[in-house]
């Protein structure tokens, strides 16, 4: 039987999982599961390119993140889901990347442009965050993916990979990696609570393990239809955010509720309202999950660490491969391959 493609995602470790990422990558990481042999990274090192000022939340990010994903029903028999600071080979992959990485295609990086001009309060100018996507090309050479699923703003990271592969193998003679494809999210538009982007830094985000009584106050202040002041008047369920979130979490009732908004035989108080719990028993999941790691943690049982732990051995049989591989090639180390 032909092994399945390989698909390796990642996800930096800064903060609480929101619904932004819900419907933008985890959906998308829980339906890849079923038909590729997926790998699912705590991107620890990138984030620390970007936090090494303030460290000291990262380990508990790194499990936050993981705690959710298992909860989502990201499934650690099914896929192999490891931290990536766990995997020593990434670094070392890095290393020889970044031995024939032209600076010149890393300074033209659009993201490493717009992070330098507009992250405030951090100094980003290190040689360490230039070279965050030759960091990036190691994570998804090491397995030899296939495939990454990314959103749009990372197309640039995944075209310098490809480019990468290119130029080592003409160096080389040899073809050692598939040149990997992105598999372009589709995320549907969410916006944040305030009908700007949805970002952390603008605090308009509800995140996966928000309380009941968070979720309750976040959605009563959304903004909604501009064009409805009157209880009364008729709505534009398109222009009004909480309506586009009734589409995205309550998909089965939405075409009832847009109806309904647009004869206005109901108000912006009872969407709300409705919003606000459905988008509780859609997140009970996360908040069950924290509090069974709480138990955990007082029976001194640490379960997530247990799964990146197991993940990492199994991601490093690979990735001892595809190092051993790259070394042979380029005639560092001793000699591992047989050819
Ligand atoms: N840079 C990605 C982001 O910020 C995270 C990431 C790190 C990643 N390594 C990866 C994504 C490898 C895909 C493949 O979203």
């Amino acid at each position: 039987m032909p092994a399945r493609s390989r698909v390796l995602s990642g996800m930096r470790p800064t903060g609480q999982l929101h619904l932004g990422h819900l419907v933008g990558a985890l959906s998308n990481w829980k339906v890849l599961q079923e038909q590729y042999d997926c790998f699912f990274m705590v991107a620890d090192y990138h984030a620390l390119m970007s936090e090494y000022e303030h460290p000291e939340r990262l380990r508990e990010s790194s499990y936050e993140n993981v705690i959710d994903w298992l909860a989502y029903g990201i499934d650690p028999q099914r896929s192999v889901i490891f931290r990536q600071s766990d995997v020593p080979e990434h670094a070392e992959l890095f290393l020889l990347l970044s031995i024939v990485t032209p600076l010149g295609w890393l300074e033209r990086v659009p993201t490493y442009k717009e992070q330098l001009r507009e992250v405030a309060g951090r100094d980003l100018t290190t040689y360490g965050f230039l070279g965050y996507p030759a960091l990036q090309a190691a994570d998804i050479l090491l397995y030899k993916a296939h495939a990454v699923p990314v959103g749009e703003d990372q197309l640039p990271h995944l075209e310098l990979t490809r480019e990468l592969v290119r130029r080592v193998h003409a160096m080389l003679k040899r073809e050692i990696f598939p040149e990997p494809k992105a598999l372009l999210t589709e995320a549907p538009k969410l916006l944040g609570t305030d009908g700007r982007k949805m970002s952390k830094s603008y605090g308009n985000t509800i995140n996966l393990s928000a309380e009941p009584e968070v979720i309750r106050k976040t959605v009563q202040q959304m903004f909604t239809d501009p064009l409805r002041i009157k209880r009364m008047d008729l709505g534009h369920p398109e222009q009004c955010n909480v309506c586009n979130y009734h589409k995205l979490f309550s998909p089965n009732e939405y075409t009832r509720i847009w109806e309904e908004c647009r004869t206005a035989s109901r108000g912006c108080v009872q969407n709300k309202q409705e919003l606000a719990e459905q988008v509780i028993a859609l997140t009970e999941p996360f908040r069950a999950a924290r509090r069974k790691l709480a138990e955990d943690r007082a029976n001194r049982y640490d379960g997530v660490e247990r799964v990146l732990q197991a993940g990492a051995e199994k991601a490093r049989v690979l990735a001892r491969q595809t190092l051993a591989e790259v070394k042979d090639a380029f005639g560092v180390g001793h000699h591992e391959v047989r050819r």
